[in-house]
């Protein structure tokens, strides 16, 4: 593939993601939902959308392509890092932010067409190539949040959608044994990736057992029927002073009596083979005690997810080396029955390693050893705060790009509102 083909697909992705992310705008009613917090101490959906424009803009224009800002207010503004959510100024309005996002876009595809992608980064710039990924990951990132922040917000408050997946389970739990391998953990070789990804480690990780399939919200509402929120050996010290302060019973957007979630679009009788979100770690934590489990360490859940026993080595995919390309379907706006999309089984036999929920870890967000952070802070560095944990997978909303088995999410403990799921492992006997 000469330069040419790469920076037509390149414009493709971006143009496609923001396409995506318009479309997601559009799914709210009325412009002042967008203006306003959607919950306490979060910045609001139009916030997200012009933050999405500036970073295009800083990386890409001012940082690769060497140009002037073409807003320096904005770029004030619309940075969480100069800009703290408490001294946020008054919004523009969505048709100068969209305005803003078109500028941009329109900048910064006249810039890569022009590139040379396979081309190294001029001094103190990013290279083209890399740029490009950064951007695109961080809209499909912020896509992310946008939509579970509308997942939260009243049904009123939306547009309508499709009824959410349901049906049973594709079969009765099980575990798998996973062998003691050495493995290379991070990132390696071709495609970008985050500096929290690397440099990548050859590590032992012994044997152990992990489920096969995600908890589901039938086994989550065993734990709460069988008083797990009030048993306070198997909540961690955090945990239960957290539980306690807060007064959670229940995963959030469920009801009791009989039990209901809450779905993108609307609120159903619980569906017991989905798996379960809403956790925050503590609750994940709990859980998984209750069923004399533990969470998996992230290394663990990146040698079930990549693990391949015919070759001896990591895939860079669930599903093996090569990346999906754009999203193959139209979004579900809902998770599924686990184990009921075959594509996503690792070759270990992990259903749903991406495409359903993520998963939390035991593990805290930290720096690999040798750890350099690039190209800002604020990415990764700025959260290695032992209260950040990680989060490994991909959920329905996640953009293929991002479920390579490599990379990181990460969140704090305490946070429910992410498309977060439980799977538990325990040490092989
Ligand atoms: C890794 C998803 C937690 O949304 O705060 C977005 C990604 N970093 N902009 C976040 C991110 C900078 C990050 N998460
Ligand atoms: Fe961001």
């Amino acid at each position: 593939m000469g330069p040419q083909t790469l920076a037509l697909s390149g414009v493709e992705r971006l143009r496609s993601v923001r396409a995506q992310t318009v479309q997601l705008f559009d799914l709210v009613t009325s412009e002042s939902v967008l203006r306003s917090e959607p919950m306490p101490g979060f910045r609001p959906l139009l916030w997200h959308l012009a933050h999405i424009g500036v970073y295009q803009n800083y990386w890409m224009l001012q940082r690769c392509a060497g140009e002037a800002s073409i807003n320096p207010r904005y770029d004030i503004y619309f940075d969480p890092i100069k800009t703290p959510r408490e001294e946020a100024p008054v919004l523009p309005n969505r048709t100068e932010i969209d305005a803003y996002l078109d500028e941009t876009l329109e900048r910064v595809v006249a810039f890569i067409e022009r590139a040379d992608l396979d081309g190294p980064p001029l001094d103190g710039r990013l290279s083209p190539a890399y740029a490009l990924a950064l951007v695109y990951e961080h809209e499909c990132q912020h896509q992310e949040t946008i939509a579970f922040v509308l997942q939260t917000l009243p049904s009123s408050q939306k547009k309508s959608g499709p009824a959410p997946l349901t049906g049973s389970r594709a079969a009765a739990a099980a575990e798998i044994a996973v062998p003691s391998v050495r493995a290379w953990i991070g990132a390696r070789g071709a495609g970008f990736a985050y500096d929290n990804e690397l440099p990548p480690q050859a590590l032992d990780v012994p044997a152990f057992s992990i489920d096969r399939d995600l908890t589901t919200n039938a086994e989550y509402a065993q734990f709460i029927e069988r008083g797990g929120y009030g048993l306070r050996e198997l909540w961690s010290d955090e945990g239960w002073a957290w539980k306690e302060r807060t007064g959670v019973s229940l995963p959030l957007g469920w009801s009791a009596q009989p039990f209901r979630e809450r779905t993108f679009f609307s609120e159903i009788p619980l569906r017991e083979d989905a798996p379960v979100t809403g956790v925050s770690w503590f609750e994940a934590q709990a859980y998984a005690a209750f069923r004399g489990r533990r969470l998996p360490t992230e290394f663990e859940w990146e040698v079930a997810a990549a693990w391949d026993p015919a070759r001896s080595a990591m895939r860079r995919f669930p599903w093996g080396d090569e990346e999906n390309g754009e999203r193959s379907r139209p979004l579900t706006f809902s998770t599924h029955p686990v184990g009921t999309r075959r594509e996503n089984t690792s070759a270990l036999g992990l259903n749903d390693v991406c495409a359903n929920l993520w998963q939390w870890t035991s593990s805290p967000f930290l720096g690999y050893p040798g750890f350099v952070a690039y190209p800002y802070p604020e990415y990764s560095q700025a959260w290695f705060d032992a209260d950040h944990y990680v989060a490994r997978g991909g959920s329905w909303y996640t953009y293929p790009a991002l479920a390579r088995t490599s990379f990181r999410n990460f969140y704090r403990r305490h946070f429910r509102p992410a498309f977060i799921g439980i799977r538990c492992a325990r040490d092989a006997r």
